[in-house]
């Protein structure tokens, strides 16, 4: 193990990874989530870990055990998640976002159980939570490599390159989430490593397997980067 931990990929480097859903509460007993596994974050922590790297792990609330030897921080909202990537991050080298953050949350949480009206239509106000991958990407010092995630359902590769470009990222794994056999709940996943100038398909795999190619092609580029 310690010479892996030498010779590793990613040895020596300060990962912090996000994984699984956000959960953005209405009321005491209510939220508004999605049905992200966190399989894909949590594979990625165990194959980074794996190849040398310190990771720490920023998760929502997901029913996976964390890898050992990761330092796992369990966080419930958008903004509980952004405040865990701040902190430490000026100590961070490489930036993986694979969580499924909620992109609104209720523009207030009632105090109490919001009782059911006479009315057949009720509507929620919601408003848009910060994004954490941008923020990071976008930070002026200290800034680490960063690596999103893009589920799309269709024009895949275009709609994964304009959120590169958007969020102003150095790296952006494109998932095809409209065939059910990969993506958000399954066990396996394919993707496309999509960079300014390359792309490179990894095709249908276990999120296992595939977390540990994706670690070997993020490492390449970061040390391509760095030089
Ligand atoms: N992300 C984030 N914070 C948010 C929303 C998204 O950090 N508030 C990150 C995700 O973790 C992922 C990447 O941004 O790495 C892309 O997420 P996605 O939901 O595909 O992009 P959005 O910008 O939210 O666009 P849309 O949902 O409209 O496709
Ligand atoms: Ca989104």
């Amino acid at each position: 193990a310690a010479e892996q931990f030498e010779h590793g990929a990613l040895s020596g480097l300060r990962v912090f990874i996000t994984a699984g859903p956000t959960r953005e509460p209405l009321d005491p007993v209510r939220y508004i989530s999605n049905h992200s596994s966190g399989k894909m974050g949590y594979a990625l922590a165990e194959a980074a870990v794996d190849a040398g790297a310190s990771v720490k792990l920023i998760s929502g609330p997901v029913t996976l055990t964390p890898p050992s030897r990761v330092d796992c921080v369990q966080v419930e909202t958008a903004e509980e998640m952004l405040a865990a990537s701040l902190d430490g991050i000026a100590g961070c080298d490489l930036f993986i976002a694979a969580a499924a953050v909620a992109d609104y949350r209720p523009i207030s949480v009632a105090e109490h159980k919001i009782k059911k009206g006479n009315e057949e239509i009720m509507e929620l106000r919601l408003t848009k939570n910060p994004d954490i991958v941008a923020t990071v990407a976008g930070l002026s010092e200290q800034r680490p490599y960063t690596v999103g995630f893009a589920a799309e359902t269709r024009d895949v590769i275009g709609y994964a390159r304009s959120k590169l470009a958007r969020k102003g990222l150095d790296l952006i794994v494109a998932n095809d989430v409209s065939n059910p056999d990969i993506g958000f709940n399954s066990d396996d996943n394919a993707v496309t490593l999509v960079s300014a100038d390359d792309e490179v398909a990894l095709p249908q795999a276990s999120k296992r397997q595939l977390a540990r190619q994706l670690i070997e092609q993020i490492a390449q580029h970061y040390h391509q980067s760095t030089k």
